[in-house]
């Protein structure tokens, strides 16, 4: 096998990118049949059609038919990501990386733990800038917990109806409690936001005290997890609740280096890319902007017929969210 390609190959295990493994597999087989290793190009194929094998298995035969909905009108309150759907590659601080492994390992541990008497960290708060890494973490989180990720759709769970948030949020709580679940309150600050449009101080405080009180209660043989992007806008009550609290920060130019490319693991980059220089000039940038940067780059590359990304259309794609930045300024200023 051409030694670019298995290099190829490799960083896509090594970052864990279903997509991009498929592609190269594909290619490999493609390269055995070209230069006549018919029958190993057979024996490939078969492999890649052959059901997925499950890195971790669910922790436990769920009922998931029976996911709670709402007291009105009876829409879901949660929604399943389905486990193949679950994104789990994420390049993070080494502080960050080893907190979120410890509650991965913490809850794999949670029998021998119980044994002394101890809880696995089973609530945690995840916050900081847009674009970090928040959502993903949650994901990253019920993969390698095995757990099915449940997230709360504030859409229907939210109620105009006196009391009916608070029975909603009781009906995912008590799913949460008898399903082994990630409990995923994404954008968990909608809460607050919504109580304070609706201008209602008596309703607001009684959902936050609810979300207290259901925090605490909480014993299920899972993880409960939130997030939020405004790093002042919690009752510093609710903060105390979890047993986790992790602020994501925006990557430093070893983290952007590493995005940059892992993203461009599965396309081929010009030698001499000077990626540290790239990644110092997207200083202050979100991960997802990197991430972006590097996908439109490799977009303009085939658009304009070339197999190889070089540093001109990364520095096309820098440029555009430069303009970017610089036009949702002016908006800001209208
Ligand atoms: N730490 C990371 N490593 C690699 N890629 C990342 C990381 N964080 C974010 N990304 C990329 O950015 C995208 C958006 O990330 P995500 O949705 O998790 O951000 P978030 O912190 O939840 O943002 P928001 O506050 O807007 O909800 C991801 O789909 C991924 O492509
Ligand atoms: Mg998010």
């Amino acid at each position: 096998m051409n030694s670019a390609l298995l290099k190829r190959l490799f960083c896509a295990i090594q970052s864990g990118s279903g997509p991009d493994m498929d592609v190269l597999c594909r290619k490999v087989v493609e390269q055995e049949k070209k230069v006549g290793h018919l029958r190993v190009a057979e024996d490939l194929e078969r492999i890649l059609e052959a059901p997925a094998r499950r890195a971790i298995q669910p922790a436990a035969p769920r009922e998931l038919s029976a996911l709670p909905t709402s007291k009105r009108d009876s829409a879901p309150l949660l929604q399943e990501v389905p486990r193949d759907l679950l994104r789990h590659a994420m390049v993070l601080p080494p502080a960050v990386e080893h907190r979120l492994h410890r509650i991965e390992k913490e809850f794999a541990a949670r029998t021998r733990l119980a044994l002394h008497g101890l809880q696995p960290r089973r609530r945690v708060l995840l916050h900081g800038p847009p674009g970090c890494g928040k959502s993903l973490a949650a994901e990253r989180l019920a993969w390698n917990t095995g757990l099915p990720l449940l997230k709360v759709r504030f859409d229907t769970l939210l109620s105009s109806y006196f009391g009916e948030t608070h029975t909603n949020l009781r009906k995912v709580f008590d799913a949460a409690a008898t399903t082994p679940c990630t409990l995923f309150l994404d954008e968990c600050d909608t809460l607050a936001r919504s109580r304070n449009d609706r201008n209602d101080v008596g309703e607001a405080t009684r959902i936050t005290n609810a979300l207290l009180e259901m925090l605490e209660g909480y014993h299920g043989d899972g993880l409960v997890i939130a997030a939020t992007n405004l790093d002042s806008a919690l009752d510093p009550a609710l903060i105390r609740r979890f047993d986790e609290v992790l602020r994501i920060p925006l990557p430093s130019s070893q983290e952007i280096e590493g995005i940059l490319r892992t993203a461009l693991s599965a396309v081929i980059t010009e030698i001499g890319m000077p990626w540290h220089h790239l990644a110092l000039e997207m200083d202050g940038m979100s991960c997802s902007e990197v991430t972006q940067i590097a996908r439109n780059a490799a977009k303009h590359a085939v658009l304009e017929g070339r197999k190889k990304v070089t540093e001109s259309d990364m520095r096309f794609a820098l440029g555009e969210i430069h303009e970017r930045h610089h036009q949702s300024c002016n908006f800001s200023h209208v």
